[in-house]
């Protein structure tokens, strides 16, 4: 029996309790399917910073080397990440030294509103659609978040300047376009790409990269919109995009915007997937939203972002689909029979059942 090797850093905030949501749901699957899954945990964030002095301490950064897959809880702590220099804080020296350094070029954000949530969608039902079912993918190792200079420098007393660089290059713009193109083919075959053509160098090469690629994809639709206008699109009408491709910050705030359609961000995950070698993906599997200490250890955070990571993980790193689709289908079946965390709960909608982080949990992988 293969026995995959997955490091498992929960992290700060709720990490750690969403997190036991979903190993108890991954311990289902390995009943159901006889598989085996070999789950090491270690600190990360300020809980690494507490147990070893740093926000990626050197033996959690052995255990990702030495392991298949991460998996990922979520990290900082806005009360205490002012108390650090910025170069420290677990955002930095965790989350992006992470993503530099197993190479997690493409995230990968569906959003899907399922009918049953329709109510916790902020749009209007006739906006809605069937319901909504979008991915982003954001290139997430270019651009701004890691172009250098980077730096902040004093001009004169009392004025400073601080310099952050936009930067690709052709081969990064292609390989996150061929991983839009692949996507697409396996949706509703739609590419949408995000730029700022009318501004930015880095836009002018962006379109004309994408639209190169997607000469080799003739089956899939691709299409052009300037950042601006699809921050719009997806408040006015946002059946209208399947696959979206997006440069890293442009995908930031995007996937954000987008998440916020889906209800909550406690439902959406994410992957970010590096290279592929042979039949296996390295990949970093984490739920989209934050730490949430406002909640944290209160039994209130929503499982179901974590547990569907989880299963973007069987998928992409594993290519476990029948064991992946298990959890889709049992993250599916306790929406439908009504169990609701406080953020994705309304008084107001029939047979709604408020429940907690571990009920949730618990609901999934018995239904799993
Ligand atoms: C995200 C987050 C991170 C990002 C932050 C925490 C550095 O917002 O994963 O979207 O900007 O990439
Ligand atoms: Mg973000």
């Amino acid at each position: 029996m293969k026995n995959y090797q997955i490091a498992v850093l929960a992290g700060d905030g709720i990490g750690p309790e969403v997190m036991r949501e979903a190993i108890k749901v991954l311990r289902a699957v390995e009943k159901k399917f006889s598989m085996k899954f070999n789950l090491e945990e270690a600190p990360v964030g300020w809980a690494g910073i507490d147990a070893a002095g740093k926000a990626l301490p050197d033996n959690t950064l052995a255990l990702c080397k030495r392991s298949e897959s991460i998996l990922f809880g979520s990290v900082g702590l806005p009360d205490r990440d002012p108390t650090i220099p910025k170069e420290e804080r677990p955002e930095r020296a965790a989350l992006l030294r992470l993503r530099k350094e197993f190479g997690l070029f493409a995230n990968l954000r569906p959003v899907r509103l399922p009918k049953e949530l329709a109510h916790a969608c902020p749009l209007r039902p006739e906006r809605q659609g069937e319901g909504l079912d979008i991915l982003v993918v954001r290139e997430l190792t270019g651009g701004m978040y890691f172009g250098q200079p980077k730096k902040t420098e004093q001009v004169s007393p009392g004025v400073q300047r601080a310099i952050d660089t936009m930067v690709y290059t052709t081969p990064e713009i292609e390989r996150i376009a061929h991983v839009a193109f692949k996507a697409a083919r396996l949706r509703r075959k739609k590419v949408t790409s995000i730029d700022k053509a009318n501004v930015l160098e880095n836009g002018v090469l962006w379109r004309d990269v994408v639209t190169t690629v997607g000469k080799q994809y003739a089956d899939v639709a691709l299409e052009h919109m300037f950042v601006d206008n699809a921050a719009m699109q997806l408040m006015l009408k946002p059946t209208q995009f399947d696959v979206m491709l997006c440069e890293n910050m442009f995908g930031d705030i995007l996937s954000d915007e987008a998440a916020a359609l889906a209800g909550s961000l406690g439902m959406l995950p994410s992957a970010s997937l590096g290279a592929t070698t042979g039949e296996q993906t390295f990949g970093f599997y984490e739920p989209a939203g934050g730490t949430a200490p406002d909640i944290a250890g209160k039994n209130l955070a929503n499982p179901i972002a974590q547990i569907l990571s989880t299963s973007l993980m069987l998928r992409y790193s594993f290519s476990l689909n029948e064991a992946a689709a298990a959890i889709d289908t049992a993250v599916s079946k306790v929406i439908a029979a009504g169990l609701r965390t406080g953020d994705i709960y309304s008084p107001t909608e029939n047979g709604a059942k408020k429940t907690g982080t571990r009920e949730m949990g618990d609901a999934i992988a018995a239904a799993v």
